[in-house]
């Protein structure tokens, strides 16, 4: 108490008292393979003979997912709040992002350190933590990516949302971008904002739909215009209805290879896929099926060796039931003489 009543006497006689509070280290710990998120943290110092309330929070989170796409508007860092911090000590506050898509993120997020011995106003200083693990072949493994990957996994990808560690397939939105960018638009191979479709509630029927092959609302009450029925008549009518509703499908065949006539996936031996109804509703086709990836259990194997130990409890047990009973008998035999 009188410590702190000291300190404070202190603090109101001298206006010298700043710098006490400092921001010693801040950045990303480093990642693992099966890692469910980025982990941020900056490691506070008080220098000071008083105790200071202080508070981490996050401000903004910006992705650099290209030179021309910034987006500041989807990354959440959780967590981060500290509490006291004694004098002369030092705390290490840690935020959290969730996240199961890792690696070829770049960005930065800026966070706030907010502290207040007790007369103190409320002072603030911002750290500024930039992320980077990008993967290319050119590029050396980032630090915090060390032990994460092999460089002979790795392939050079043509856009950000493609998985250079999977071969260049389409990463799965969702899971990258956590919802705000759902679909996977094949022709510029990226992921997308999906638009919110909105109908006339007082209308008998939908007027507005969302369409999965081009990723846009139509308008159900212009459906056909009059230049649609001129390219019908002339014959040149192209576009997405030459699609197939099959080839709309974002399919990963695991273990297996795409036939792009039936758009299935043709499994390796071993493997098979889990059953799923391919004409579900049209926003199926805004997440991606995985498919061939379930082993098949070889029952030879497997049955064979159970057998095999099944056959030998069986065969113990007949022996020592078999023991017994000429144990029993002879006992038997020896009673009855
Ligand atoms: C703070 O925490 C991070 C992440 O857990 C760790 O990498 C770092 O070494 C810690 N720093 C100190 C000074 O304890
Ligand atoms: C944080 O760092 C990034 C990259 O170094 C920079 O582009 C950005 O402007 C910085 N933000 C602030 C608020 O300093
Ligand atoms: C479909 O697959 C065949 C080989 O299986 C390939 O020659 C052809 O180019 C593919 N077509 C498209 C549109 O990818």
């Amino acid at each position: 108490m009188f410590v702190r009543l000291l300190c404070c006497a202190l603090y109101t006689l001298s206006l010298v008292v700043h710098g006490k509070i400092e921001i010693r280290d801040a950045n990303v710990a480093t990642l693992s393979r099966d890692d469910i998120g980025m982990i941020f943290y900056i490691t506070v110092q008080n220098s000071d003979i008083c105790g200071y309330e202080v508070k981490v929070s996050m401000i903004e989170c910006t992705e650099v997912i290209d030179e021309k796409d910034k987006d500041s508007g989807f990354m959440y860092l959780i967590g981060g709040h500290m509490g006291y911090l004694k004098p002369k000590c030092y705390k290490n506050v840690t935020l959290l992002y969730p996240n199961m898509y890792l690696h070829n993120r770049r960005g930065y997020c800026l966070i706030s350190l907010k502290f207040k011995s007790d007369h103190d106003q409320i002072q603030q200083k911002k750290a500024n933590i930039t992320f980077d693990t990008w993967i290319s072949k050119s590029v050396a493994t980032p630090p915090i990516l060390r032990g994460y990957y092999s460089k002979t996994e790795v392939r050079n990808c043509a856009s950000p949302d493609l998985d250079p560690l999977n071969k260049c397939k389409p990463v799965d939105c969702h899971r990258k971008y956590l919802g705000s960018r759902n679909y996977f638009n094949k022709k510029w191979q990226r992921c997308q904002k999906v638009p919110v479709c909105v109908a006339d509630p007082s209308k008998e029927l939908v007027d507005v739909i969302f369409t999965p092959s081009n990723n846009k609302c139509r308008d159900m009450e212009k459906s056909v215009t009059k230049s649609d029925l001129q390219l019908i008549e002339a014959g040149t009518l192209k576009g997405p209805c030459e699609e197939t509703y099959q080839s709309l499908l974002n399919i990963d065949c695991h273990y297996g290879k795409l036939n792009n006539v039936t758009g299935d996936c043709e499994c390796d031996p071993g493997w098979m896929s889990a059953p799923f109804d391919k004409d579900q509703t049209d926003v199926a086709n805004l997440f991606v099926y995985h498919m061939c990836n379930i082993e098949v259990a070889e029952w030879y194997d497997t049955s064979s060796r159970k057998i095999k130990v099944m056959a030998l409890i069986v065969g113990v047990r007949a022996l020592f039931v078999d023991e017994l009973l000429r144990l029993g008998l002879m006992q038997l035999s020896v009673c009855r003489f």
